[in-house]
């Protein structure tokens, strides 16, 4: 199991394909999917598979989606982190945390260390961040860990907010 950094209150690691459980939990719940543009997972076996080809080949050039989890009690509360869109020509930050963890910061806490991390350590020169334009909480998070509103557009078929801050190193 990989760590890639720790906040505070979590700790962050690369998913593997034992990891097919949580990752149902969490896309499994309308709620969560609510803005993205994604299908609920039904099984194991699904999520498995998103794994396996989505999530775990982004972590070869040490970008990628990580688990989250809190450090008090070793609770897993979702993702965090950053994927490369070559057909955008970009890094994306994204989050993603079970209902039971929201509205406590997490997500800020995360996405804020993330951004040091893919500047400090990754060396990238900009990262955007993207939210659909009803989704406030996650406009609310990108504008709090201090990303800068490019303007509203349409992206996989959804009217979204984009961000981006440089690196500022
Ligand atoms: C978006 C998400 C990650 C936010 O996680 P979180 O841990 O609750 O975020 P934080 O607690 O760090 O910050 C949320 C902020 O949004 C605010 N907020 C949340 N819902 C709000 C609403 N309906 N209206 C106004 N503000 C709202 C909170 O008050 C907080 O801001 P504040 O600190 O200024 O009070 C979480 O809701 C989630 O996982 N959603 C489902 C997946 C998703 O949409 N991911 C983003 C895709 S772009």
């Amino acid at each position: 199991m990989e760590v890639i950094f720790e906040t505070p209150r979590l700790l962050l690691r690369e998913f593997t394909l034992e990891d097919a459980p949580l990752l149902l939990q969490l896309n499994s719940d309308p709620e969560v999917l609510k803005y993205l543009h994604e299908p609920l997972l039904q099984d194991e076996a699904h999520a498995e598979t998103i794994l396996r080809n989505i999530i775990l080949p982004q972590y070869e050039n040490k970008l990628g989606r990580w688990a989250v989890y809190l450090k008090e009690n070793n609770v897993f509360i979702g993702w965090c982190g950053l994927k490369h869109r070559p057909e955008l020509e970009e890094i994306d930050l994204g989050y993603r945390f079970m209902q039971t963890a929201w509205g406590k910061g997490f997500a800020t806490e995360a996405a804020k260390q993330t951004l040091v991390y893919g500047f400090k350590n990754l060396n990238l020169s900009l990262i955007t961040g993207r939210a659909h334009i009803h989704n406030i909480a996650s406009i609310r998070v990108l504008e709090k860990i201090g990303m800068e509103y490019i303007g509203e557009g349409i992206v996989d078929d959804c009217p979204v907010k984009t961000f981006t801050l440089q690196n500022p190193y």
